[in-house]
């Protein structure tokens, strides 16, 4: 099976070049971000902290995510049963899939679906720590960024085309906060993998972002296939 792997933070355009990317390639994409926010939606909606352990963790045991792939839709995400790909993208779910993704515990408790997956499948899977821990064995790793005002404006973007209200400079300082919660936590911290190549789309708009990576990963294959 061949693995794809890309990490990077948030608002780098991960999910829709690396949707793109693995529909191109043929093979399934992955988004474990979804994952993080799965769990932090349910959480949320329990009325409860994100933040604090005892909040979280006696609450993994009642959740079950499963990821389905639906032929030209891509990955659906279901929470006990619930697709909910649409409602884990609301803003405050970003902070709860942030702060829940700082738990080893919920790590873990994600760990098996992500390997499993790969395992079965040829993938391009991305996040923060794919080609770091969950795949280090990934033939393809990949970590893709731009400057952070570039990404919050693409975020601002994103969200006024969905109709929400959003203002640059809250925006702005949502990624900024995520940046620092991904790049300090103590387990599983985003960095770029060392046999990483850096893919900065700063500037680049989709369609050469995508290329940009598709041109990565045709190269890297070239070597190990
Ligand atoms: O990629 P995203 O914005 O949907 O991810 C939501 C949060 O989940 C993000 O703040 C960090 C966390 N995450 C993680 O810690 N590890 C991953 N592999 C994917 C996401």
């Amino acid at each position: 099976m061949i693995s794809v792997a890309i990490d990077g933070p948030a608002g780098a355009g991960k999910s829709t070049v690396a949707r793109e990317a693995a529909q191109r390639l043929g093979y399934v994409y992955v988004d474990t971000g979804a994952m993080y926010r799965a769990i932090g939606l349910y959480i949320c909606r329990l009325g409860k902290r994100t933040d604090v352990k005892q909040d979280v963790l006696p609450y993994l045991k009642d959740i079950k995510i499963e990821i389905k792939y639906i032929k030209g839709e891509g990955q659906r995400i279901y929470l006990n049963g619930e697709d909910v790909s649409e409602k884990i993208r609301e803003p405050e779910i970003s902070m709860a899939a942030s702060n829940v993704s700082a738990m080893g515990e919920v790590r873990d408790f994600l760990f098996e679906l992500q390997r499993s997956t790969a395992r079965e499948n040829n993938v391009v899977m991305d996040g923060r720590d794919i080609g770091t821990v969950v795949l280090p064995n990934a033939q393809v790793k990949i970590f893709l960024t731009a400057q952070l005002e570039e990404r919050a404006r693409r975020r601002w973007i994103e969200m006024k085309n969905k109709g929400q209200e959003a203002d640059f400079n809250e925006v702005l300082e949502d990624v900024r906060q995520r940046d620092y919660n991904d790049t300090n936590r103590k387990v599983a911290p985003l960095k770029q993998a060392d046999d990483a190549v850096l893919v900065d789309t700063t500037g680049y708009d989709f369609e050469q972002s995508v290329q940009l990576v598709m041109d990565t990963v045709e190269g890297r294959l070239k070597n190990v296939l």
